[in-house]
């Protein structure tokens, strides 16, 4: 049985927009001199972001995907990654960014660059959209970030609570609804 919940606005579509625009000038930047960028999302959270980041790259890109998990369907990190689907192509030698939807613990992050690390990339850089660094647990940070943003559930842009929500164009907070009643 599910608590009741609503969610509440904390981060608009616009701002995400706009956040995404800044973002994308400074990973060109970056990567001016690249043959071509491998914009690895990291399934499934990543889908809205890596849509909107590559679709405002003006560079030379190939999209690729990875599927770690570690939440399932609980609120709580299990720290325990497992990798769920590998990447279709090889990255030795390529440049390479990593795009998260949001960094909690770290573990999901910390476990996937350890991985592609030992691949060999030639460039390997990441960006996430969110960052909740009181909540960290490794020892890792994403080269770009969009926001950071305080120990609150969030979901929206790719981001679930057990699946769900993942459809709503901007971020928000989810708050219980039951939290007083006995
Ligand atoms: C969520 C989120 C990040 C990760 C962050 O993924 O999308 O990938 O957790 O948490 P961490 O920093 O504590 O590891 P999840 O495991 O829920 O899978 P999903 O992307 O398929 O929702
Ligand atoms: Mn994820
Ligand atoms: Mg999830």
């Amino acid at each position: 049985p599910e608590r009741p919940y609503v969610i509440d606005e904390m981060i608009s579509a616009k701002q995400i927009a706009a956040r995404i625009e800044a973002l994308a000038r400074e990973i060109e930047k970056e990567f001016s001199d690249t043959r071509k960028l491998v914009v690895v999302g990291l399934l499934r959270g990543s889908f809205v972001f890596i849509a909107d980041l590559v679709r405002e790259l003006d560079l030379p890109v190939e999209v690729d995907f990875l599927e770690a998990s570690s939440y399932g369907n609980a609120m709580e990190s299990s720290r325990e990654v497992r990798i769920l689907k590998d990447l279709r192509g090889e990255i030795e030698g390529r440049d390479v960014l990593v795009v998260e939807d949001i960094v909690d613990t770290g573990y999901t992050l910390t476990h996937v660059l350890g991985l592609l690390k030992s691949r060999n990339p030639k460039r390997l850089k990441t960006i996430a959209l969110l960052d909740k660094p009181t909540r960290r647990e490794t020892d890792v940070k994403a080269d770009w970030i969009g926001f950071e943003i305080p120990d609150e559930f969030v979901v929206g842009y790719g981001i679930d609570f057990a699946q769900r929500n993942r459809n709503l164009p901007h971020i928000g907070k989810v708050r219980f609804v039951d939290e007083d009643k006995a």
